[in-house]
């Protein structure tokens, strides 16, 4: 179930050069290079001729040449040169992506391009490019839906039993107080948890010798974004009035972000990357952060891709509404789901009102 009218991150800004590369985004294959300023260009990546991807061809300066019978397009995929013609045929265009490069990241408009808005891209990410933060990145190539790593990330009990020797013990599943609030395109759930023991990443991290009072806030912004903050402090350090958990990071704790852009209806590639200030992290302790944090969402993707074999099985089984039964913490990912029905409802209503109007216009 896909929703297009929406931005979705391509690739990292290292990534794009002036050599041309390609991504599939909701199974279109999507040619992507700078041009000699910088500015990012996406081209659907099929030459209109006799299909070759474009990304196969030559980028001469900031035309590309097609490299099987030399078709050239300009960056908004108009056809500029046909070998042998005087003007090159009306057919001979390809469709031209809007594109954005923000916070490290190139986001491309999979939509109709005339509803393209920057504004709906969100604007939580910026610590990705404060020297004051320490980033680890990656990506991990999911052979599952993209639904399933948002609903990941909105029940964070998780961390309870699937990353247990870091981030994660029981208290996290049994002792936290819940409450989820949502818009119509945004999930926030809060997990506060007072007076626990501390997971062994914040006890080592953090230094504590006793009892923290932690919180996780997943905000999720549809269809695909989540910024998560986790902060805590030792319960003597409590202070008199309570922190605002969504932004506060207190004595330690860290940010997560995803952007979560799927490949196919069953594969999907995550962008993600945790961050936390430079004075949270020891310059000692820097490797051992970084392999804990790539082991961590090694040990999510595994439970991805074994849901998705599942699922691939008993296709029944990836409904909006759970099939058999729901717990507390499924309250965001419910609410998550619900958002991306009615926008996908929304738009294949408003692609059917398109449809029928042309309809009508070439019966008359
Ligand atoms: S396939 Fe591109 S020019 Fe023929
Ligand atoms: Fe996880």
């Amino acid at each position: 179930m896909f929703i297009r009218n929406h931005w979705y991150v391509a690739l990292w800004s290292k990534e794009l050069t002036r050599e041309l590369s390609w991504r599939t985004i909701m199974n279109e294959r999507i040619a992507l290079y700078r041009t000699e300023s910088g500015s990012p260009v996406a081209l659907q990546d099929s030459c209109p001729h006799r299909n070759l991807p474009l990304s196969k061809g030559k980028l001469i300066g900031d035309i590309v040449q097609c490299g099987y019978h030399g078709l050239e397009f300009n960056s908004s995929g108009a056809c500029t040169k046909a070998p042998g013609l005087e003007c090159p045929p009306t057919w001979a265009k390809v469709r031209s992506y809007p594109v954005v490069e923000r916070n490290n990241w190139i986001y491309v408009w999979m939509g109709d391009a005339q509803l393209a808005d920057e504004s709906l891209i969100p604007s939580v990410f910026g610590n990705m490019s404060d020297p004051d933060w320490h980033c680890v990145i990656g990506d991990i190539h999911v052979k599952g839906g993209y639904r399933l790593i948002v609903d990941n990330l909105l029940d964070l009990s998780h961390l309870a039993y699937v990353h247990g020797t870091t981030t994660g013990n029981p208290e996290v599943a049994e002792l936290a107080d819940l409450q989820t609030d949502a818009t119509d395109e945004s999930v926030r759930i809060t997990r506060m948890m007072r007076d626990v023991v501390p997971a062994p990443a914040y006890k080592y991290y953090g230094n504590y010798s006793e009892n923290v009072d932690r919180w996780q806030v997943t905000n999720y912004y549809a269809p695909s974004y989540i910024l998560i903050n986790n902060g805590s402090y030792a319960v003597s350090d409590r202070p008199a009035t309570p922190v605002d958990a969504a932004t506060e990071r207190c004595h330690w704790g860290f940010q997560v972000y995803h952007a979560i852009t799927p490949v196919t209806e069953n594969q999907t590639i995550d962008h993600w990357c945790v961050a936390l200030e430079q004075h949270m992290l020891k310059p000692e302790d820097r490797e051992l952060w970084e392999s804990q944090m790539i082991n961590v969402l090694r040990e999510d993707h595994e439970v991805y891709e074994a849901q998705q074999e599942w699922i691939e099985m008993r296709p029944e089984n990836n409904n909006d509404v759970l099939t058999r039964g729901a717990l507390p913490g499924d309250r965001a990912l419910i609410a998550a789901r619900q958002i991306q029905r009615r926008l996908h409802n929304l738009e294949a209503r408003s692609a059917g009102g398109k449809a029928e109007n042309a309809a009508l216009a070439t019966s008359r």
